[in-house]
């Protein structure tokens, strides 16, 4: 039932109206979000792992933060550093994997600072069984009826990559049946976090929509460990199993610090979109696997090197995830793509 041809799927007309009820728990209701109040019926699924600042602290930008560099010796000094902290890294993957995984409630600055140093954060189980429960049905619903009102479909069930997904604007998405679904994408801990990386950049909000899934294949889509030439923060959500064999993405913890000169380098120079070569060798980072049993989320800055992993016979990699990117990003790309 689940799992069509994407003809079948593309061909469908089914009206939303038709669809099943889902039940909606009373003690979920939120009372309010400052994100996108229409669309987030549920409280936020993130706000009991990841701990908003107190307001004295809320800002953490303000944090001795050392005044910008004067002259080009202090200036490369600085990027030196940066460099080194990635060299000085431990490559164990085991310590590489502690440093950014959050099991136990996590500060909000912490999680910041994990993402801007390494690039990457995890909460295993993010989602408890009765919200994890309702999030696969209607990650269900996505990929079975989610064509007639995506903006692309991804069909590659015929090819290497034996996966299919749906690309949907968050904001079309209906936001009673997809309620789960609203409630951790639109989440304002996520906002928040998002407004700190980006740091006074106008940008996208968790915009776009990526439901898919894999099934076995030992050649994955986007599978090279590779760099987004558009920097991007992604929201991630495994569905399902995300552990051994299921094709979770993998991470190369730190190598942000690094690969996102080569990337301002490529905006500043003004590289055809086309010509920037954003492969990473294996042998350059620590490489961790990002997955976790069903309901593992995480947070990822695509200047880190990153790609998904086979997935073994009888296994199958079902994901959600959504973008952030700023508006700066996304101007430079369509004109660098007309290069
Ligand atoms: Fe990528």
């Amino acid at each position: 039932m689940l799992f069509k041809k994407a003809s079948e799927y593309l061909s469908r007309k089914k009206d939303f109206s038709d669809s099943t009820e889902l039940h909606v728990p009373r003690d979920a209701i939120a009372a309010t979000s400052r994100v996108e109040e229409s669309q987030v019926l549920l409280s936020d699924p993130l706000s009991m792992r990841i701990v908003m600042d107190k307001p004295e602290t809320g800002d953490v930008n303000s944090k001795d933060k050392p005044e910008g560099p004067a002259d080009t010796a202090s200036v490369l000094r600085k990027v030196q550093s940066r460099i080194d902290d990635f060299e000085a890294l431990d490559r164990n993957a085991e310590a590489c994997l502690d440093l950014v995984t959050f099991r136990e409630p996590v500060d909000m600055s912490t999680v910041v600072e994990t993402l801007r140093n390494y690039g990457v954060a995890i909460f295993p189980s993010v989602l408890g069984e009765d919200r994890l429960e309702r999030i696969s049905r209607q990650y269900e619903d996505m990929i079975e009826n989610g064509a007639q009102f995506a903006y692309k479909v991804d069909a590659r069930e015929d090819s290497t990559a034996n996966s299919f997904g749906v690309w949907i604007e968050r904001e079309g998405l209906p936001s009673e049946r997809f309620d789960e679904v609203h409630a951790l994408f639109a989440s304002e801990t996520i906002s928040q976090i998002t407004r700190e990386i980006f740091a006074g950049q106008a940008f996208d909000f968790n915009s776009a929509l990526y439901a898919q899934w894999t099934d076995h294949t030992s050649v994955p889509a986007s599978g090279t460990l590779h760099w987004d030439k558009q920097l991007t923060l992604k929201s991630w959500l495994y569905v399902t199993d995300g552990g051994e064999g299921c094709g979770a993405m993998r991470a190369g913890v730190g190598s942000n610090k690094w690969l996102r000169y080569a990337r301002e380098d490529a905006m500043f120079d003004g590289v055809p979109l086309r010509k920037i070569d954003n492969s990473v060798r294996e042998e350059d980072v620590p490489v961790i696997s990002t997955g976790g049993p069903a309901g593992t989320f995480f947070l990822f800055l695509t200047d880190t090197a990153h790609g998904a992993q086979p997935v073994a016979p009888g296994k199958r990699r079902n994901i959600i995830r959504a973008q952030s990117r700023p508006h700066r990003v996304h101007e430079w790309a369509k004109w660098a793509s007309g290069l």
